[in-house]
């Protein structure tokens, strides 16, 4: 959740790795430190609350050095403070870490090191790890054999750096388990460590990202890689074809509002590759799927969080109407505690933007336990997510930073219609023109999402009326239900106004008693199969006086007598229409929460991955 950047070269450390810190803020924000290596001495400046107080700190108390790591926190261990922000000392001041994870045997070894006579300075699990690479080190000698022996000791899952004044020209860093990214950008006579790409993508877009269980010494002009039992290993180079100024603001207010506005291109760059516009077929090569195996597929289990699952939920109904193959949604964090029914002819498909999530990735490893083949639908290249499936498709959505995600909701929407309709042919389901339609209908939808944002300054006049309300209900039917939930969840992520999202005809079993003049009912009554019986839902909530906020399809003249306010979206193929009825769902989110005054990209207690279970 947290996130780690650090550089060795032969410029200054400090604003690189503080410029590094504000992409990453986006992971967590509850305090961020530095250390800088400079004469013999690791200089520390650290503090609770955002980067720029960081900033603002160093400006008051410079430091300066070629070497140096940084941290930004989302807490887990102790409140955020000054004293619990990373980076952590050893008790002589020569071995400094940063961290991310959780040390779970930490209260065993913070007794263990008490024991032995060692003062502790906060209340973090990452103080232990500092202390153990101290004392493996007066020892050893070797801060690499140091960390190793370190890293031995630590149970849970964890991404760190670590500095010794005593070996300046180096740094250590390694990965054990999912607990976030360990990238190692490669540049000329320096290198740079992120735990995401965004971080230093400026500087290097030639990156090594580290296995669990692989540790690495990286020297300004060389790096090697360990495995946790003392081999070598050769890791593979790769080009992050990422565009650096797409991690900009632009001339946006929010990240979340220029990416809501991105969908137009991420959703057009997604069909890249994929669509083979000759012959209308859809083609997913980073699949590696042979046709045997494709004929085989008994069933899928898509598993995700949050957006995600919301994301997999409509790829359910895509994948059976379209795939005819059953399919299974299990929330990533049941996953294994569900102990599914899965078998070796069985994919399981995780979703993810971040592709470094703790609950999915370890749902992959349950597939994988079971013996199912691994699918990924991934955002973010060289994650976890995308290396250990055996067959990814890419979101190609570019880097999302808003927590709040949108893109990388839309993204994968579309991803799920082409593995659907690319299962289907493989089966032999589709008819040539039901093939060439099925296509044509997806080449429609960046142009037609691109008409339902042109409606932002409608929908934005409509959340200015409904900032203060307390409680919102969303309601959505067949293939729009998960929109509903989708909705409610962009709602009360950054406004903190409780919504709920329900199946429509559930209304009338419960939530139905919420129902007053004060509580907002959002339904998504677009024309589909589900219309009139959305109309009826209308018609229920508004005769109990309830506010009615419709998403509805331009043209459409009975709506307008019955409901409140309408969010308009154009006519879409039905089975395409959570594409674009969620987006004046993600406007109106964003615009209650400006309204508000509230930090829509980095709305409190969140983090955009959540690498601990
Ligand atoms: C989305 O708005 C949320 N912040 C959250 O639900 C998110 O979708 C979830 O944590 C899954 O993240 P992932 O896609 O990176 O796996």
């Amino acid at each position: 959740m947290c996130g780690i950047v650090a550089y060795i070269g032969e410029r200054d450390a400090t604003p690189i790795i503080i410029e590094g810190l504000k992409k990453l803020e986006y992971r967590g924000y509850d305090s961020a430190g530095i250390a800088v290596l400079s004469d013999g001495l690791i200089g520390v400046r650290r503090d609770a609350g955002k980067i720029r107080r960081l900033e603002a700190l160093v400006a008051e108390q410079p430091i300066s050095g070629n070497i140096g790591i940084g941290h930004t926190r989302w807490a887990t261990h102790g409140a955020p403070s000054q004293q619990n922000a990373h980076p952590h000392l050893s008790a002589n001041g020569r071995v400094v870490v940063v961290h991310n994870g959780i040390v779970e045997n930490y209260l065993t070894l913070r007794e263990e090191l008490s024991a032995e006579g060692v003062e502790f300075r906060s209340e973090t699990d990452t103080e232990t790890i500092a202390h153990l690479i101290e004392k493996f080190y007066a020892v050893e000698k070797d801060l690499f054999r140091a960390v190793q022996k370190t890293l031995q000791r630590l149970k849970g899952a964890h991404g760190l750096v670590v500095m010794s004044a005593d070996e300046p020209d180096r740094l250590i860093a390694a990965r054990l388990g999912n607990a976030g990214g360990v990238a190692i950008g490669v540049g000329e006579g320096e290198m740079f460590i992120a735990s995401d790409v965004p971080a230093i993508v400026e500087h290097t877009r030639n990156m090594v990202f580290l296995e669990s269980g692989q540790i690495a010494i990286i020297r300004k002009d060389h790096f090697q890689v360990e495995n946790l039992a003392g081999k070598a290993v050769t890791p593979k180079l790769q080009t992050i074809p990422w565009d650096p100024v797409s991690a900009e603001k632009g001339n946006y207010r929010h990240f979340m509002q220029k990416e809501i506005h991105e969908q137009v291109r991420a959703l057009s760059d997604t069909l890249i590759g994929r669509v083979d516009f000759d012959n209308y077929r859809i083609k997913l090569d980073g699949l590696n799927l042979d046709e045997q195996t494709a004929m085989s597929i008994q069933k899928i289990f898509i598993t995700a969080c949050g957006t995600a699952a919301h994301a997999g939920m409509v790829g359910k109904i895509l994948l059976e109407r379209i795939a005819r193959i059953p399919v299974e949604v299990l929330v990533a964090s049941e996953f294994r505690y569900a102990d599914p029914i899965v078998g070796e002819n069985d994919v399981v498909l995780a979703i993810s933007q971040s592709g470094e999530t703790a609950d999915t990735l370890a749902a992959m490893e349950e597939g994988r336990k079971k013996g199912a083949l691994l699918w990924s639908i991934v955002n973010a290249i060289g994650s976890q997510a995308m290396r250990q499936a055996d067959g990814c498709i890419s979101m190609q959505a570019g880097p999302e930073i808003g927590v709040a995600s949108t893109k990388a909701f839309t993204a994968p929407l579309m991803d799920l219609y082409m593995l659907a309709v690319y299962l289907a042919d493989v089966r032999g389901l589709l008819s040539r023109s039901r093939r060439i339609e099925l296509v044509k209908d997806l080449l429609k939808i960046p142009s037609l999402v691109e008409k339902a944002l042109e409606r932002e300054p409608e929908v934005a006049l409509i959340a200015e009326k409904f900032k203060d309300v307390k409680g919102a209900l969303y309601l959505g039917r067949g293939i729009n239900m998960p929109i509903a939930y989708e909705g409610a969840l962009k709602l009360k992520e950054i406004s903190y106004i409780h919504a709920e999202g329900y199946p429509a005809g559930e209304m009338k079993h419960g939530p139905i008693a919420l129902v007053d003049k004060e509580l907002p009912v959002v339904v998504i009554a677009t024309k589909d199969d589900w219309y009139d019986k959305m109309i009826s839902q209308v018609e229920q909530a508004k005769a109990r006086g309830g506010k009615v906020i419709a998403v509805a399809t331009e043209g459409d003249e009975l709506i307008p007598t019955l409901a409140d306010e309408i969010m308009w979206v154009p006519k879409t193929p039905w089975l395409l229409s959570p594409v674009v009825d969620v987006i004046p769902l993600q406007i109106f989110a964003y615009h209650i929460a400006t309204a508000l005054g509230l930090d829509v990209d980095q709305p409190r207690n969140l983090a955009k991955s959540v690498t601990v279970e």
